[in-house]
């Protein structure tokens, strides 16, 4: 429960459409794939990755990115833990909202912190919640640094670096973890996809 709760005399109100309804529709079920790892360690990459395949399968599908969702919903937030802690508990109650709705939501977010992960694990549902470790080490995404943010965190312009000046706390018990530093592209899809069909998240 977040403790800065200001919202009163609300009551839930239970829709005619059930989550059941409409995972039968679809043909398959609602879930959310939840990436993390450092800066460049693929996140983004292998979500899109993965969602494009999942589409060509007519699977319902949206995508949640860390850079895209800090344009909107999570503009306001900069990089301490606290506004870490915030952004992942905002984009962990939309992914409820979008598992709910029978999607199969793919979330890019580095959230290092696995006090922050486990309570987005506890919202949602035994099973719903798939955790994948995209599992680059920092010596591969700081070589790679596509964006440039490590040089220049290095140097001291971007303070709270997550790898450099803020710490990364990597999942011991990931459902899925993901060599992003050495596998192609296509086998990281590959690894994930399988892991779907084995659980009966996906039929088809
Ligand atoms: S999280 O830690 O709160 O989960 P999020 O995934 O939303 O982070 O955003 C990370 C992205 O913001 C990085 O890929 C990088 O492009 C950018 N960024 C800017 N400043 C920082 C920083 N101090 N630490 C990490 N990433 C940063």
């Amino acid at each position: 429960m977040n403790e800065n709760k200001k919202s009163s005399n609300v009551v839930w109100h239970q829709g005619e459409v059930t989550r059941e309804d409409k995972e039968k529709r679809s043909g398959h079920k609602g879930a959310v794939l939840w990436f993390t790892g450092l800066s460049g360690s693929g996140k983004s990459t292998l979500s899109h990755a993965v969602e494009y395949k999942l589409f060509q399968m007519g699977v319902y599908t949206t995508v949640l990115d860390g850079d895209n969702v800090r344009h909107g919903l999570c503009g306001d937030l900069g990089f301490s833990d606290v506004a870490r802690r915030e952004n992942i508990r905002r984009v962990g109650e939309v992914s409820k909202l979008f598992v709910d709705a029978g999607v199969i939501v793919l979330t890019a977010f580095i959230s290092p912190f696995k006090e922050d992960r486990d309570v987005v694990r506890k919202l949602h549902q035994d099973g719903d919640f798939i955790e994948v470790y995209c599992a680059a080490s920092l010596e591969a995404c700081e070589t790679r640094d596509v964006k440039g943010l490590y040089q220049r965190a290095r140097k001291g312009e971007i303070k709270d670096f997550t790898g450099i000046s803020s710490p990364y706390e990597a999942p011991e018990h990931a459902e899925i973890v993901v060599d992003t530093g050495s596998l192609s592209l296509e086998d990281c899809v590959e690894e994930v996809v399988m892991y779907l069909h084995n659980k009966g998240v996906i039929k088809t």
